[in-house]
């Protein structure tokens, strides 16, 4: 079984790549954030807390995020693997995503970090932003997200470093180009 990580700050491609690789290996895409958004767009009680956190750049408490992806985890067993994307984003939930791998005799395969300048990232966004209706895709918040990814989650580099799985990837070129990246690695795997 392959589980992968797209490890990566925000616009770095976590989920145009992601979008790729599912149908190229058959794999199970999570994205806690796509989840998020569907909650908020839902009304539910989970999506007005997490509301409050996704507007303003911050991330969700990890016991929301974590609830979120076991449950999601239980719901797609008969799989193939899964390509995390967005999730984990702090070292209390990488131990907890090992933890529940672990629990049902998997590991992680590889975490893939893709690797991309912040002028490059905040362009990219700003971009998005005229079109996606995503309410983080603003300058204010996305400086924002930076910031907080700097502090929370690029940490999981080094943590994953120590546990051998880490894989940098150069995440500018063409999404092929990028893709073509993964594909090599995915091949060792
Ligand atoms: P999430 O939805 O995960 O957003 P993010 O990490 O900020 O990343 P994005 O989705 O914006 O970017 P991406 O890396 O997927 O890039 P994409 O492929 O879209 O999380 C949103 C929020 O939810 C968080 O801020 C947090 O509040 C909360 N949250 C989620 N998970 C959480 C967790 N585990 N714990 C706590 N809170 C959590 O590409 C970006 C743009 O660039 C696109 O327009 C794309 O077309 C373009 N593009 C892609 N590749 C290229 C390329 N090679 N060249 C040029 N343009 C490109
Ligand atoms: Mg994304």
């Amino acid at each position: 079984m392959l589980n992968i990580i797209l490890l990566g700050a925000p616009g770095s491609g976590k989920g145009t790549q992601s979008d790729m690789l599912i149908k190229e290996l058959e794999l199970v895409h999570i994205s806690t954030g796509e989840i998020l958004r569907t909650e908020i767009q839902n009304k539910t009680e989970l999506g007005k807390i997490a509301a409050t956190y996704i507007n303003r750049g911050q991330l969700v408490p990890d016991e929301l995020t974590v609830d979120i992806l076991a449950h999601t985890l239980d719901g797609c067993k008969a799989r193939r693997g899964v390509i995390f994307d967005g999730f984990p984003r702090t070292i209390p939930q990488a131990e907890e995503l090992k933890r529940l791998l672990n629990d049902g005799g998997e590991d992680i395969s590889a975490v893939m970090e893709l690797k991309v300048e912040e002028e490059e990232l905040v362009r990219r966004l700003l971009e998005r932003g005229k079109q996606s209706g995503r309410t983080d895709d603003n300058e204010e918040t996305i400086r924002k997200r930076l910031e907080v990814y700097h502090a929370q989650t690029a940490p999981l580099s080094c943590y994953y470093i120590k546990e051998g799985k880490h894989h940098a990837i150069d995440g500018t070129g063409t999404v092929d180009e990028i893709f073509d990246r993964i594909k090599t690695i995915c091949q060792t795997l």
